[in-house]
C-alpha cells in the first residue's frame, strides 16, 4: 500500500466520518486532520461537541470553520444571479457547498503539508464526484481516499460495532430513516420510503417546513430589494446576506414554501427520488426571475434561460472550478447590472407568488403597454411589420405546397 503521511478528511461529526478518522488512521498509519465546514446546517448537536469528538476519535487537529458568509457571497449569490435549479426544480443546496468545502480542504492540506484528502461520500452519489473533481482541479497531486467506498462495513450496525470497539463516541440519536444533508440554501432528503416514487412523502420526511395545509390561513406579504441581482433588503431593512437567508427560510417555512418532490437524473447514471426544502431559495429565485422579466430586454432574457440550464448542470455535475463556470459568471454579471429593484411576494400555503415589481431600470413602459387613451404605440406600423415577419413562413409554405401537389 502506498505510503500516506497526513490526510485532511471532510468531517461532519456523524457516524461515517467519525469512523473514517479511526479507520484511515489505522489503515495508513497517517495523521488525520478533520475538517468540519459550517455552511449553516442546522442538524448539528453543537460545534464544540463535534470538535471534542474529533479529537477523542484520534484526529491530530480538528477545524470547525464558519464558511457561511463565503458560501453565500461566492456560491449562493452566483447561483441566484444565474437563476439555477437543476432540472427546473432543485435549487442545488448540497451541490453548491461541495466546491467550497473542497477548496478549503485543499488550502488546509497545503498549509499542513498533507499528501491526501478524504471524504465520506458513498460510491453512488453525486457528492463524491463534486469533491474529487474539485480536489483534482485545485491540487492534482493530492491523493484522494473515499473510505466509505472501500471499507469493510456493509451496514450501519457494523460501523456502530466498530465505533464501540474503538471508543469512538457515537451520538445516541435515534437513527433517521432518511439520509439528509442541509445548509443555508436548503435541506436534501432521500432514502427510506422515499425510494418509492409513488409514495407521498410522509410528514416526518420534512424537517423545515410547515405542511401547506397546516400553514396560516392568512397570506403574508414581503418585499425583497435586489441590487445588481443580489437580494439586499427585506421589507426595506438591510440585512447581511447570511441573516437575510436565515430570515427568509423562517418566514417561508412557516407558510410551507419551498418543498420539492422530484425524480432526478444523477450524474452517476441513475434516477433517484429526492425531496428538498428550500424556502429562502424558492422565494429569492422566484423574485429574482420576476425582476429580470421587468428589467432585461427580451433577447438577453431568453438567451439567459439557456445559460441558467447550462450553469445548473455545471453545478450539479461538480464542475464549479471550471473555466466555463467563470466565463458564464462574467456574462451573467454583465446582465445583472440592471437587476436592481423591489419585488413583492405573497406567501400563502406552500406558494411564493410574485404580486408586484418595480425598478428604476424597468423596461416596462406604461405608455407603450396601455390600452387606454395615453397609448403612444404606433398601431399603423404593425401591418408592415407582420407582413415582413411572416414572409419566410408564407414563402416556405407556398413552395412546399407547390412541390407536393
Ligand atoms: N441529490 C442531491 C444532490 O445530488 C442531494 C444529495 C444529498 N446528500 C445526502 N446525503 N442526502 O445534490
Amino acid at each position: 500500500m502506498e505510503k500516506i503521511n497526513k490526510i485532511v478528511l471532510a468531517y461532519s461529526g456523524g457516524l461515517d466520518t467519525s469512523v473514517a478518522i479511526k479507520w484511515l488512521k489505522d489503515k495508513y498509519g497517517a495523521e488525520i486532520i478533520a475538517y468540519c465546514a459550517n455552511v449553516g446546517q442546522e442538524d448539528v448537536e453543537s460545534w464544540d461537541q463535534i470538535e471534542e469528538k474529533g479529537y477523542k476519535t484520534g484526529a491530530s487537529k480538528v477545524y470547525i470553520d464558519n464558511l457561511q458568509e463565503e458560501f453565500v457571497n461566492e456560491y449562493i449569490f452566483k447561483a441566484v444571479k444565474a437563476g439555477v435549479k437543476y432540472e427546473g426544480k432543485y435549487p442545488l443546496a448540497t451541490a453548491l457547498s461541495r466546491p467550497l468545502i473542497s477548496k478549503k480542504m485543499v488550502d488546509i492540506a497545503r498549509k499542513h503539508g498533507a499528501d491526501a484528502v478524504a471524504h465520506g461520500c458513498t460510491g453512488k452519489g453525486n457528492d463524491q464526484v463534486r469533491f474529487e473533481v474539485s480536489f483534482r482541479a485545485l491540487e492534482p497531486d493530492l491523493k484522494i481516499i473515499a473510505p466509505v467506498r472501500v471499507w469493510e462495513f456493509k451496514t450501519r450496525n457494523e460501523e456502530i460495532e466498530y465505533a464501540k470497539a474503538h471508543n469512538i463516541p457515537v451520538t445516541a440519536t435515534k437513527e433517521s430513516p432518511y439520509s439528509i444533508d442541509s445548509n443555508l440554501w436548503g435541506i436534501s432528503i432521500e432514502c427510506g420510503v422515499l425510494e418509492d416514487p409513488w409514495c407521498e412523502p410522509p410528514a416526518d420526511a420534512y424537517f423545515w417546513t410547515t405542511a401547506p395545509e397546516e400553514a396560516p390561513a392568512e397570506p403574508e406579504y414581503i418585499t425583497i430589494s435586489f441590487e445588481e441581482g443580489i437580494p439586499v433588503k427585506l421589507d426595506g431593512v438591510a440585512h447581511n446576506p447570511v441573516e437575510l437567508i436565515k430570515k427568509l427560510n423562517k418566514i417561508g417555512a412557516k407558510h410551507g414554501v419551498g418543498r420539492v418532490d422530484m425524480v432526478e437524473n444523477r450524474l452517476v447514471g441513475i434516477k433517484s427520488r429526492e425531496i428538498y426544502e428550500a424556502p429562502a431559495a424558492t422565494i429569492i429565485l422566484e423574485a429574482h426571475q420576476h425582476l429580470e422579466d421587468l428589467n432585461l430586454d427580451r433577447e438577453t432574457l431568453h438567451f439567459k434561460y439557456g445559460i441558467s440550464q447550462k450553469y445548473s448542470e455545471l453545478v450539479y455535475y461538480g464542475l464549479w472550478h471550471s473555466p466555463l463556470r467563470e466565463a458564464l459568471d462574467a456574462f451573467i454579471d454583465e446582465t445583472q447590472k440592471v437587476v436592481t429593484g423591489d419585488v413583492r411576494v405573497k406567501l400563502y400555503r406552500g406558494k411564493a407568488t410574485v404580486v408586484g415589481r418595480k425598478s428604476p431600470y424597468s423596461q416596462y413602459q406604461i405608455k407603450l403597454a396601455t390600452y387606454d387613451e395615453d397609448d403612444i404605440f404606433d398601431h399603423s406600423s404593425a401591418e408592415g411589420f407582420i407582413k415582413l415577419w411572416g414572409l419566410p413562413t408564407q414563402v416556405s409554405n407556398q413552395v412546399i405546397k407547390s412541390v407536393r401537389k
